[in-house]
């Protein structure tokens, strides 16, 4: 016997049951977004690697060791998308959607790739629900794009959720704040972890998300960027701000808030659930102000997040999943009315009924057993006299002619 074949680690089978949650999220998605104007949009599984590179920082943790990148057989260097800022970035760009009304307001639900340690909720491929509002710097399109994750995930039943918030200036202040950042990380340096300690230069800001004791201590006192700000962007933080309380979301301001992608101005923002283990961040994101001139557009300012369905499903929890509704079972007695049993079948479905017919040659006992196993409302048995209709709500049984079976549960459908 060959050795069996299973999925690549850190990816897994969407089951049926699995795949109706997920229709729920996606049917959410599509209600409290599109109420909000947003439309939906979907890019390549792959993209030039250069994007990445340019547009998600060629230092972070997703470009240096996370990408699934490889080579087409032109030659040309690919990768799997981790993440769908970038690609809807350049798909505004592409499409001088500039042109349009701004801002454009777009959604997406799609799967990405990292290769990252794999555990429950962290996988190698992943699904995201995601917004993008490119074309506007005003502060209610940050607050409104927060508010409709936390109506999102409220939706959906995540639980124990908490928002945190910050904003991380323009990226002048953050150079300035940064080389401040760096000479107290070196005044330092010996209580720091050595991960810590060897990323100083390259990105001093992680300090912030270490678990290391040391340098947790010394991370207490170091200088914070969110009292640095300039002028407009304290403004427009406070704005944002005035808006979410406006709106009665609870939030806590975090100045330490980090995000692994380099192309964010101004806010920040994170939603977690206690609900989660190691994993708890259920979505994140803010505003990417340089990113479109950074991939060759006009400068244009955007703001989005994104939401991942796997933490999305775990943090809400066992729900009981709906069974899908199944008004006819044709079951039958002898071969020979097969024929007309796939025939009253393709009918009712032409009539709008979901009906299912016996697939699978078992006895007529077997049969009803399988009609009640999938909660079919109305079951019709074909054999010498006709078909045979039985009412399972009802327990009213009726003889009818087999061409009749339609017309008798559209009739009792409409009672
Ligand atoms: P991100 O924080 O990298 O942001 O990912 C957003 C969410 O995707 C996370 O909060 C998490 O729920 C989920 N996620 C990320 N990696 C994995 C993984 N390996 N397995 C399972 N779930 C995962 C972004 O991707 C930005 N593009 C968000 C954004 C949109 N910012 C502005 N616009």
């Amino acid at each position: 016997m060959s050795a069996k074949l299973q999925a690549p680690r850190g990816t897994y089978d969407v089951l049926p049951e699995e795949a109706t949650r997920r229709a729920g999220v996606e049917a959410a998605a599509h209600r409290i977004l599109g109420a909000a104007g947003y439309r939906r949009i979907e890019t390549p599984a792959f993209e030039a690697t250069e994007l990445f590179a340019r547009g998600v920082g060629s230092s972070t943790d997703i470009v240096q060791k996370e990408m699934y990148t490889f080579e087409d057989g032109g030659g040309r260097s690919l990768t799997l998308r981790p993440e769908g800022t970038a690609p809807v970035a350049r798909a505004y760009i592409e499409h001088g959607m500039q042109k349009l009304p701004q801002p454009v307001k777009l959604w997406y639900l799609s799967s990405f790739f990292r290769y990252e340690r794999a555990q429950a909720g962290r996988q190698r491929q992943f699904w995201q629900v995601g917004t993008e509002a490119i074309g506007s710097d005003d502060p209610a399109v940050d607050a409104e794009s927060i508010v409709l994750l936390a109506e999102l995930l409220d939706a959906l039943g995540v639980r124990e959720v908490r928002l945190r918030l910050s904003s991380l200036g323009t990226p002048a202040t953050r150079a300035t704040y940064r080389e401040e950042l760096q000479t107290y990380l070196r005044a330092h340096e010996d209580q720091l972890s050595d991960e810590v300690r060897a990323r100083i230069d390259q990105n001093p800001l992680r300090a912030f998300d270490a678990d290391h004791a040391g340098t947790r201590e010394v991370m207490q006192g170091a200088p914070l960027l969110l009292d640095r700000l300039a002028r407009d962007d304290a403004d427009h933080f406070a704005a944002v701000r005035a808006l979410l309380d406006g709106a009665g979301l609870t939030y806590e301001v975090d100045p330490t808030l980090v995000r692994g992608l380099d192309y964010y101005a101004r806010t920040v923002f994170e939603f977690t659930s206690d609900a989660l283990g190691a994993q708890s961040g259920v979505g994140g994101g803010g505003r990417y102000d340089g990113l479109i001139e950074q991939l060759g557009g006009p400068a244009t300012p955007g703001v989005g997040w994104a939401a991942g369905i796997e933490r999305i499903l775990l943090a809400a929890g066992e729900q009981a999943v709906a069974q899908p509704v199944v008004d006819l079972f044709v079951a039958y007695a002898d071969e020979h009315n097969r024929a007309t049993g796939f025939q009253i079948v393709h009918e009712a479905r032409r009539a709008g009924l979901a009906a299912q017919l016996e697939l699978a040659g078992r006895s007529l006992k077997g049969q009803l057993k399988q009609a009640d196993r999938i909660g079919a409302r109305w079951v019709a048995v074909l054999g010498e006299e006709g078909a045979t209709v039985k009412d399972s709500d009802s327990g009213e049984q009726e003889t009818v002619a087999p061409g009749a079976v339609v017309h008798h549960v559209l009739r009792g459908r409409t009672l």
